[in-house]
């Protein structure tokens, strides 16, 4: 079989994209991925493609990923020959009836969903994506293709400038790739920032074979999800990342290696990787060179510590996911004890742009020392739920509280917790800080891969210390007795805390299992009490009301509080009917709260929020 040339290739790429982007018919996109398909994107794109055939209209139906607006999620465009294209909100699949008869057969805007126009210009009296506050200030590089092309579609890819990049990269010898990545100032995206150029170089210089490349796609921080959104939504800017990295590493053979909880990232990289090795873009003498490179995606076995990058060398040798001790480091003795590099997702998908348009067009974007986009996922107490892309340095408040709309309306930003349960959180008072690894450093907080979770008043930062001392003693791998027995011990004293039990001395306790943890092997053990020590830092007044006055301030510690009835209401009738300890009694026509019976669940005050509140258990009567 003769391959194609890259030339070939993307001109046949270029008559699929043409067709679809300037279309003589009308286009209606729908954005598929995990945030909109648990809102119901599947069922609205199958109606969609159903109802277009049953009413014989001239249209076709695009399957896309995620532009990353999650609050907004299912979203549709429509595109009308020649016009700008319209994005639609909220599309269940119960409006694609209206929508098809306002949008395409009376060519007219449904503007009751209708959310902005593409682009950058309004029109029809509607705002222009661009001008919206979650979009503006975003400079969108390694997001460009999301919910823009079919990510099932290597043509889509190819004609957008896919694989440039590589062939930019076949063109120079290995190390003169490696100098470019290391010109670029890239560094690694799953939270130790360190020089990629350089993790690079110390593989290249490894001269046992075979070498591998791991992608590290666990992604197991919980409230991140920039990783999951690039392979759902751009597989192949993934594939050509690595297949450079290959390249320029002299590596045999890649695998990127996905958390098992996340399906859709699995079927949308397998299909990418089958794809590319159909056009001659992996396995043997990729593009016409003697460069041959193998790529795998291999399924996670669920456990946080997989994430360490020797937890998941151990996973990948079928092993128990247990990080390893080191030395000896990956490029030394990596998988199978062979030479190994492994990086983030978001590491090896910056590579293809380097490549493409060279480091000095990469580094103009960023801050002084930090250059570069960041792409960051939005949870927790916020307005709008989503993934943006902004330049490095780029003030954490400009994010969490203009783009992402901050905590809901009638309440105050607490904390954001910039990279997961090892990460630590910084206060509301700091929220102007830049997003770039020093500042957040400096507080004793590590800025992470990227899940940014905001945390409003309605938070109590002791209960948040005990899930995050709970989630690391959980995943733990039992190797070291200062990680498995010292985050045991925290949340005991943590939980004996939050239950009114709390004593002086234990705050002294808590700062020495802090200071042994740092005694674990890997970073899991030694990032446990990162948020204890946060509170400590910029809560410890909070911490205190709990240890000595018993109480909880955000009232949501269940060992500090109790639910009585204050007012009457005629949803109180409601109340007693969902509790499920029968614990709202009715006598002579009022109602009150059995607190032997109350296991505070919060279902009463949900149904008579008026009549029924949270107070202190221990506050003077
Ligand atoms: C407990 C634990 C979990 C981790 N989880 C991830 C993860 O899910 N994804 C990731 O890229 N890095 C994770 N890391 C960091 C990796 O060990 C490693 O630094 C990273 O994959 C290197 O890639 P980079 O240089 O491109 O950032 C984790 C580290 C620890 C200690
Ligand atoms: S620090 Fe914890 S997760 Fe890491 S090796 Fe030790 S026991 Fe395992
Ligand atoms: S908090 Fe739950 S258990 Fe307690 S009274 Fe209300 S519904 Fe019943």
């Amino acid at each position: 079989m003769t391959l194609p040339t890259y030339k070939e290739m993307w001109q046949q790429a270029d008559e699929v994209w043409t067709r679809t982007a300037r279309a003589a018919r009308t286009l209606i996109k729908v954005g598929v991925a995990t945030c909109s398909r648990v809102v119901g994107a599947e069922e609205t794109l199958e109606t969609l493609r159903r109802e277009v055939q049953a009413r014989r209209l001239d249209a076709d139906v695009m399957l896309t990923g995620c532009l990353g607006l999650c609050y907004a999620e299912p979203l549709v465009e429509v595109i009308r020959p020649n016009v700008p294209g319209i994005l639609y909100q909220h599309m269940t699949a119960d409006k694609v009836a209206s929508l098809l008869e306002t949008a395409v057969v009376a060519d007219g805007i449904a503007r009751e969903h209708a959310l902005a126009v593409m682009g950058d210009k309004e029109s029809g009296g509607l705002p222009s994506l661009g001008s919206l506050e979650f979009m503006r200030g975003q400079v969108r590089r390694l997001m460009a293709n999301c919910g823009v092309t079919d990510p099932e579609s290597i043509d889509h890819y190819l004609a957008r400038g896919g694989y440039e990049g590589l062939v930019g990269a076949l063109r120079l010898k290995p190390v003169e790739v490696i100098d470019e990545v290391k010109k670029s100032g890239l560094w690694g995206r799953g939270g130790a920032a360190f020089s990629t150029g350089l993790k690079w170089e110390f593989l290249y210089n490894a001269k046992r074979k075979p070498k591998y490349l791991i992608c590290n796609a666990d992604e197991g921080d919980p409230g991140s999800f920039v990783n999951r959104n690039l392979m759902e939504s751009d597989p192949q800017l993934l594939v050509e990342g690595m297949i450079i990295g290959g390249y320029a590493t002299e590596a045999d053979k890649g695998c990127i290696y996905i958390r098992d909880e996340y399906p859709l990232p699995v079927e949308r990289m397998e299909l990418a990787v089958a794809q590319a090795r159909e056009r001659g873009l992996v396995g043997e003498g990729i593009l016409g060179s003697d460069f041959s490179f193998e790529l795998e995606v291999v399924r996670g076995a669920g456990s946080y510590v997989c994430g360490d990058e020797t937890g998941l060398l151990s996973s990948l040798e079928d092993r128990r996911g247990m990080p390893k001790i080191k030395p000896p480091f990956p490029a030394q003795a990596g998988v199978f004890a062979m030479p190994s590099n492994i990086n983030n997702v978001e590491s090896y998908t910056n590579v293809p742009l380097i490549m493409r348009h060279g480091a000095d067009w990469w580094a103009e974007m960023g801050s002084e020392k930090h250059k570069g986009t960041k792409m960051f996922s939005l949870s927790g107490q916020i307005q709008r739920v989503g993934i943006l892309e902004v330049p490095l340095g780029t003030p954490t408040s400009d994010v969490v509280m203009r783009m992402g709309g901050g905590p809901p309306k009638g309440r105050k930003l607490k904390a954001v917790q910039p990279g997961g349960p090892l990460s630590g959180v910084i206060p509301a008072s700091d929220v102007d800080i830049p997003l770039e690894p020093d500042p957040y450093r400096e507080r004793g907080v590590l800025m992470g891969s990227g899940g940014l979770v905001i945390l409003d008043d309605t938070n109590c930062i002791v209960d948040l210390c005990v899930y995050f001392e709970w989630f690391a003693e959980d995943e733990s791998c039992g190797r070291c007795t200062t990680c498995f027995a010292g985050t045991r011990r925290m949340l005991e004293i943590l939980r004996r805390i939050s239950s009114g039990r709390g004593r002086l001395a234990d705050l002294e306790l808590i700062k020495l299992l802090g200071s042994i943890a740092q005694n674990a092997n890997c970073f899991h053990g030694q990032g446990a009490p990162t948020a204890v020590m946060s509170m400590f830092r910029f809560f410890e007044g909070e911490l205190l009301e709990h240890v000595e006055r018993k109480r909880c301030p955000a009232k949501v510690c269940r060992g500090l509080v109790r639910y009585e009835v204050l007012h009457h209401s005629d949803r109180l009738p409601a109340a007693e009917a969902i509790c499920p300890t029968n614990a709202v009694v009715r006598d002579n026509g009022t109602y009150r709260i059995d607190q032997l019976k109350c296991i505070k669940c919060d279902a009463c005050r949900e149904q008579a929020p008026y009549a029924i509140a949270v107070v202190d258990e221990f506050a003077p009567a």
